[in-house]
């Protein structure tokens, strides 16, 4: 049946790509079967090879039509002269695709991922991906390795820096909007650029939170959590996924017929391609599923790996195994196939130069840094305001002592996966309060030490600082190169003697308004008590300083929630909020519960935390029909109340709980989000509508079910408290 409808709806199209609703183009993959015909063995091995930047020997191999695509070939004028060897020189002329990790911005840098996760924005998370498509598009990129939505629930794994943190709802909200962002309306645009949704699968579930370190989840662990921001991604279109590094209970991810050919292209019907993560199918050797690069290559290509990147596994060796029937050429073909529809969908063989004149005209546009500031103040949290000392008050304001390593650091703001961000465009903590303030506050500036060695030496100079001041901002946390790939780390504190610095600063009895910059949840048990706030301002890329001194002065009220879970040490990792009950539950005095003899088991700050210089109240939780068919809506409504002074934005979260179910469920699942403006003193009733369907779950036979019974929902501002009420899904009789 499914066949039949995808043959009808061909002809209803011209050249609409929904790959994500499996409905194909006629006419291209018309295209694409007479083009693979006139193809050789060694071309179509050619279409499956990606290799990084270009060289002699690279350009050679581009007019044999032996190379489809590149990495790491930046402008418009080196784009467009490796293209024009690849469609003038070549017998074919396939034009070769181009591609770039453009994770966060190209050249305009945004808040790295995690950060603009807590703006639950997926409005601006997409503006601010078109926006980074048509820089790096203008530069002759056709195709990013993003978006990069892997589940993260253990904050040492240096790359959760890159996702949108812990929860596969949310995840799959952002993965949705960075693909949409990134691809646009119409592939073929020169201005969009192919997405591409990584690391597939659970790369970040790596043990111990080492990066590309053996993951070992059940099969209901990988659809519930880290399955469903791909199927997001899958279901608006993304044109390509790239494979991990990682194995899965044995598996590798790049040789994993189970989660590459069962899942997403039985199941799911995903007709682009799948790329290899660099040299993940050669690795292949070093996890000892393969004796050499010949063996690995046929492991990637039987388990569903269309494009080797820079694996040099996919080599004409391969066309004696074909001959010799120990390899289907129909597995190469498929592989080209789809390499070729995509690159006939994105245009290439159309318009396969770009015009080198637009990128000085789009790249760092004032329009781009706007939405860049603009992402940049959703995405900061307040965690801690005691007293209200923020925000500041500019009126009885005459000096700051602004303290710390990275109070002007002008690297640490673009974060990991920078692009071409350059440092020159960042405007640091200090420059955003000079901007802020002009003349008018005397900002006396002071290291105070750095962010990793252990020299005290400046910290008399700090302290003499802020004995002048009338209040003290430190801006403290990790350099940029302490997150993303390879940059796990097993202790979570402030690195150096930073929390030193912090401690002989309390000394002063001064306030401390304490700005933290980091791309992963750290912990801060051991400081958190000698400071009077405590803004989490991430690394938020060129417009970081003028949206933290927004932030510290109140001209923009703080909005963001954490997306991952602030552990209270390290000890309690993994440590998420959507965890399961146990059967002993750590909710009494018992001794024999589940918990710590020496730490609290909550976090320090939960999923979904973060205040406001405002407040805002819950009122009248209200289930409209609280008896419920599989097939009906949950429709839900609230209060919400802006009890305080000033203007506001809350993020009101929609949890469920299964309270009994043929197998066990997590104590809490976010099922809806809405970000709601509030004006001082204004209420608005928030009506959530939730289709039942959503709060499935895979049973013990591992289907898709939702079960009758009872559940409780939670609206509130963070995972830990809102209003409950409970709702019944029936059996259709
Ligand atoms: C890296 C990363 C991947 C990136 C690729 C190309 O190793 O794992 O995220 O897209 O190589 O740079």
């Amino acid at each position: 049946m499914k066949n039949i409808i995808r043959i009808v709806l061909i002809f209803g199209f011209s050249k609409a790509l929904l790959l994500g609703q499996g409905i194909l183009s006629a006419d291209i993959e018309q295209k694409v079967d007479v083009l693979l015909s006139q193809m050789t063995f060694a071309e179509k091995i050619g279409q499956m090879t990606q290799f990084s930047g270009i060289n002699e020997d690279y350009e050679a191999l581009v007019r044999k039509g032996q190379i489809g695509s590149f990495l790491n070939v930046i402008g418009a004028e080196e784009t467009n002269r490796i293209q024009k060897i690849a469609v003038e020189e070549s017998r074919l002329g396939i034009p070769l695709v181009i591609g770039l990790d453009v994770i966060h911005g190209y050249r305009t840098i945004f808040p790295i991922p995690l950060a603009a996760s807590a703006s639950w924005d997926t409005v601006l998370i997409r503006k601010a991906a078109e926006i980074a498509a048509k820089e790096a598009a203008s530069a002759g990129i056709h195709w990013t390795f993003a978006p990069m939505v892997d589940i993260a629930r253990d904050a040492r794994w240096g790359r959760i820096a890159e996702g949108a943190g812990e929860d596969p709802f949310l995840g799959a909200a952002v993965a949705r909007a960075q693909v949409l962002g990134f691809q646009g309306e119409d592939l073929s645009d020169p201005l969009t650029l192919l997405a591409c949704a990584k690391h597939y699968v659970g790369y970040g579930a790596a043990e111990g939170g080492r990066d590309y370190n053996t993951v070992d989840v059940s099969e209901r662990t990988l659809r519930e959590i880290y399955l469903p921001p791909f199927k997001a991604a899958v279901d608006a279109g993304v044109g390509t996924l790239m494979s991990a590094f990682n194995e899965i209970g044995g598996v590798p991810t790049s040789a994993n017929q189970f989660t590459l050919r069962t899942i997403l292209k039985g199941e799911w019907g995903f007709n682009g391609f799948v790329v290899s993560d660099w040299n993940s199918i050669g690795e292949l050797v070093a996890h000892g599923i393969a004796k050499d690069r010949l063996e690995a290559g046929v492991k990637g290509l039987t388990a569903g790996i269309d494009m080797d990147m820079e694996g040099r596994c996919y080599t004409s060796d391969m066309e004696a195994l074909v001959a010799d029937e120990i390899l289907s050429e129909e597995l190469i073909n498929d592989a080209v196939r789809r390499i070729l529809r995509i690159k006939f969908y994105l245009g290439l063989f159309e318009h396969p130069y770009i015009d080198e004149n637009i990128q000085k005209e789009l790249i760092l546009h004032r329009d781009h840094i706007q939405t860049a500031l603009d992402l940049a103040r959703e995405s900061i949290v307040l965690l801690k305001n005691e007293k209200s000392v923020l925000p500041l008050n500019r009126k009885k304001l005459n000096s700051i002592a602004l303290i710390g390593p990275l109070a002007n650091d002008k690297d640490s703001p673009l974060g990991t996966w920078r692009c071409q961000g350059r440092q020159e465009d960042v405007v640091t903590v200090y420059e955003g309060l000079k901007n802020k303030f002009g003349d008018d506050v005397k900002i006396i500036y002071v290291k105070g030490c750095d962010v990793k060695n252990n020299s005290c030496s400046g910290f008399d100079k700090a302290i003499k600082a802020v004995q002048k001041a009338d209040v003290v901002v430190m801006v403290m946390g990790e350099s940029a190169d302490m997150s993303g790939e390879a940059a796990s780390r097993a202790d979570l504190n402030l690195p150096g003697v930073q929390a030193e610095l912090i401690n002989a600063i309390a000394e002063t009895n001064k306030p401390i308004v304490l700005v933290l910059m980091n791309g992963r949840p750290i912990t801060l048990s051991n400081i958190e008590s000698k400071v009077s706030a405590i803004v989490e301002a991430w690394q938020l890329g060129i417009q970081h300083g003028n949206a933290v001194a927004d932030v510290l002065v109140g001209d923009v009220n703080p909005s963001g929630k954490l997306t991952a879970t602030f552990p209270r040490t390290v000890g309690q990792i993994p440590i998420h909020y959507n965890h399961k009950n146990s059967g002993r539950p750590n909710i009494s005095l018992d001794k024999f519960t589940s918990k710590y003899i020496d730490l609290p088991s909550s976090p320090l700050y939960p999923f979904g935390y973060g205040l406001s210089y405002t407040e805002f109240k819950y009122t009248g939780i209200e289930v409209e029909n609280n008896r419920l068919a599989p097939s009906d809506e949950l429709v839900v409504n609230i209060n919400v109340k802006n009890a305080g002074s000033c203007d506001g934005v809350e993020i009101v979260q929609f949890y469920i709980r299964d309270l009994v179910g043929s197998v066990t469920r997590p104590v809490k699942e976010l099922k809806g989000f809405q970000r709601v403006s509030l004006k001082a003193g204004e209420l608005k009733t928030v009506q959530f509508r939730i289709p039942v369907r959503n709060l499935g779950a895979y049973d013990l036979d591992m289907n898709y079910t939702v079960e009758p019974g009872e559940f409780s929902i939670m609206v509130g501002g963070n995972s830990i408290d809102g209003l409950t009420t409970t709702v019944e899904v029936v059996r259709l009789k």
